[in-house]
């Protein structure tokens, strides 16, 4: 199975970008790859590239790449509970991180680490290095290990889902609190989640992924101000918004995700599409610019209707 094909999108230095998608559309996975954590006999990266500063990660030793992880790229997961190790203080997981990429004594190490925890807003960070995982909530639970993420200054930060296990007004704060830390130190951040809500005022750019490919990206205002991409409309439509004056039914996209075993011909997206049509059946459509500048999608109506535009714009009657 493919869990991701084709998946190709650049992040610049300092930008924000997110990504979205319903849950098994590949997010994970692409995340995982560029940590080059995907291994046998789970996983494996056929084929490709991924250019980090100018060298391809793929190619790379794994020594090198253990400097990679976790300094100048740092991922976080969804469920800090899996990522703490139960057993070792918060100040040991934290310090074990920055001995090993700042190259640092045990003593200074905790010094970095105490800094690293009031970045964060944790009260006491002192006496905090010395207590366990089970004895914070969820929320400050994800405040270290945003800490620990951002303590070696990663140029890129990944985050998986970061607050989807948290209640809506700490996923709130935690999510002003990363991006806020990340711009202070220019940290590219790749932000992944299922709700496109969060990303809504949080990130530069978007890319919507859909089993396993990239369906739509663009800049933000391009995305939530002109989606091209059938699904995109329906992600939009099945989130909340406060700007509508009378409560509207919210939409969702009918049907659920295809099977990447045997995943549908043509659009992988068209058995749920409500604009189907014959072509959409029968060949799969490129990621092609349409909409704005900088926005690209991969439906074969988006590209019709852009081209009708063109066409009206020439004089043109067909
Ligand atoms: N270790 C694994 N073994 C088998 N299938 C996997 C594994 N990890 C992910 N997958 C499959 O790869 C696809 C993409 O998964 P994932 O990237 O986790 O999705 P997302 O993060 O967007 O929810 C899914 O169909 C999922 O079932
Ligand atoms: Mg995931």
């Amino acid at each position: 199975m493919r869990a991701v094909d084709g998946v190709s999108f650049d992040i610049a230095a300092g930008e924000r970008r997110g990504v979205v998608g319903e849950s098994g559309s590949g997010k994970s996975v692409t995340a995982m790859s560029i940590m080059r954590l995907i291994e046998p006999p789970a996983g494996e990266i056929v084929t490709g590239t991924i250019d980090f500063q100018g060298t391809n990660l793929l190619a790379m030793p794994e020594d090198d790449m253990q400097d990679v992880r976790g300094g100048k790229i740092a991922m976080i997961f969804q469920d800090p509970m899996t990522s703490l190790n139960p057993v070792y203080t918060i100040g040991d997981q934290l310090m074990e991180t920055i001995m090993l990429h700042q190259h640092v004594n045990k003593h200074d190490a905790r010094d970095i680490a105490a800094q690293a925890l009031d970045d964060v807003h944790i009260p006491g960070p002192q006496t905090v290095l010395d207590d366990y995982p089970h004895q914070f909530s969820g929320g400050m639970r994800q405040r270290v290990m945003i800490a620990m993420g951002l303590s070696c200054n990663p140029d890129l930060l990944i985050a998986d889902e970061p607050t989807t296990a948290l209640d809506v007004t700490t996923q709130a704060q935690i999510m002003d609190l990363m991006l806020q830390l990340a711009a202070d130190r220019g940290t590219a951040v790749m932000l992944i989640t299922h709700d496109l809500g969060v990303v809504a005022g949080f990130c530069d750019t978007i890319q919507v992924m859909y089993a396993g490919g990239i369906v739509e990206s663009g800049t933000a205002q391009e995305i939530f101000g002109d989606p091209q991409h059938p699904y995109t409309w329906g992600l939009l439509g099945s989130m909340t918004r406060l700007d509508e004056s009378h409560a509207e039914r919210l939409h969702s996209v009918r049907g659920a995700p295809p099977s990447l075993i045997n995943p549908p011909r043509g659009c992988r997206f068209n058995p749920r599409c409500d604009f189907v049509q014959d072509i959409c059946r029968a060949s799969y459509p490129a990621l092609r610019t349409s909409g704005g500048d900088d926005q690209l999608a991969a439906c074969h109506f988006a590209v019709d209707l852009d081209l009708k535009t063109i066409d009206v714009r020439e004089g043109s009657t067909t």
